[in-house]
């Protein structure tokens, strides 16, 4: 199965192509780490379309671009205004005839679908309501850095949002190992546990749901956490820390998991999802994980914009 012009979801790569994309952006970090940066993307453009804040992703898109040899265009709404000055399928229409690739953050996953329906460039996810997958990929490089994708147990423990949904796709696809510890009313989305479902009776993955954090992370390898209250979700900010309270990663629950490294994928909510002490203890490697944003989605420009390696 070839992977789609897009990248919307992990779900639209099969297996051999992630594992492929993980490889080259190990490549991409190392030849870095000596200084070397290949053109590959020389005279290149992006348009970058941001509904929502965002640090690392918007810095390491544009960052990844100029690295590559190209170039980014920040692109607000208030200065595109789709839906009310051009229709999303007229945009996605003018932006396919100037630039090579679009790379947007919406609220809304559907917008999103639409958008690249209608482009005949790669349209990139960079974060909807729904998925997170560029995401995902740092993540697995940061995993693949201090244990082997396939015999590593991940934990996540927190909400069923967008970044835990698309780290079940991920870890289904690719055969691992995952226990998503969420309450019962905000586990990630059914119809994204049927597609993980499916996906894992094809590639052997285990993915356990439970309510309990401290079943999720017992022995794990790896904790994974992310914020308990989502862009867009702001109102709800109080109800949901009373929701999550028995869900925050402290230095208790990593007794459950001595030797576990811990992830989050930023921005962080201290002393809310995560304490300080573990945020900021020897295991934590969100750092890395967030230098990874930068040299996964170079791989993810290169094979989007050039094709498959
Ligand atoms: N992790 C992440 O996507 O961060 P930003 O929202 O800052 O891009
Ligand atoms: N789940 C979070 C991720 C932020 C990178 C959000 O959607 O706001």
């Amino acid at each position: 199965m070839a992977g789609s012009k897009d990248f919307l979801t992990v779900a639209d790569w099969p297996a051999e192509e992630l594992r492929a994309l993980l490889e080259r952006a190990r490549e991409l970090k190392d030849l870095d780490k000596r200084g070397e940066r290949p053109q590959t993307l020389l005279g290149r453009t992006m348009a970058l379309y941001f509904e929502k804040p965002s640090l690392r992703t918007h810095v390491t898109f544009e960052a990844g671009m100029t690295q590559l040899g190209g170039h980014a265009i920040l692109l607000r709404p208030e200065q595109v205004g789709i839906g009310s000055r051009e229709t999303p399928a007229d945009v996605a229409r003018g932006l396919s005839r100037w630039v090579d690739a679009l790379t947007c953050r919406t609220f809304s996953h559907e917008l999103l679908e639409e958008i690249a329906q209608h482009s005949t460039i790669p349209v990139i996810n960079a974060l909807t309501d729904r998925f997170h997958p560029c995401q995902i990929i740092a993540d697995l490089q940061t995993v693949a850095e201090r244990a082997d994708l396939d015999r590593a147990v991940l934990a996540y423990v927190g909400d069923g949002n967008n970044v835990a949904a698309s780290l079940t796709l991920a870890v289904s696809i690719l055969g691992m190992e995952l226990r998503v510890a969420t309450p019962d009313t905000h586990r990630v989305a059914p119809e994204v546990c049927a597609q993980a479902a499916t996906l894992a009776e094809a590639s052997g993955a285990k993915i356990l749901y439970t309510a309990d954090p401290v079943e999720a992370v017992r022995g794990a390898d790896f904790v994974y956490t992310d914020t308990w209250t989502s862009m867009g979700q702001e109102d709800e900010k109080a109800e949901r820390k009373k929701i999550f309270a028995a869900y925050q990663v402290n230095t208790r629950l990593l007794e459950h998991a001595p030797e576990a490294w811990v992830l989050h994928c930023l921005p962080a909510y201290r002393e809310l999802e995560i304490s300080s002490s573990v945020l900021d203890g020897e295991r934590s490697i969100v750092w890395d994980q967030a230098e990874n944003r930068l040299h996964s989605q170079k791989a993810i420009l290169e094979r989007l914009i050039l094709g498959p390696f």
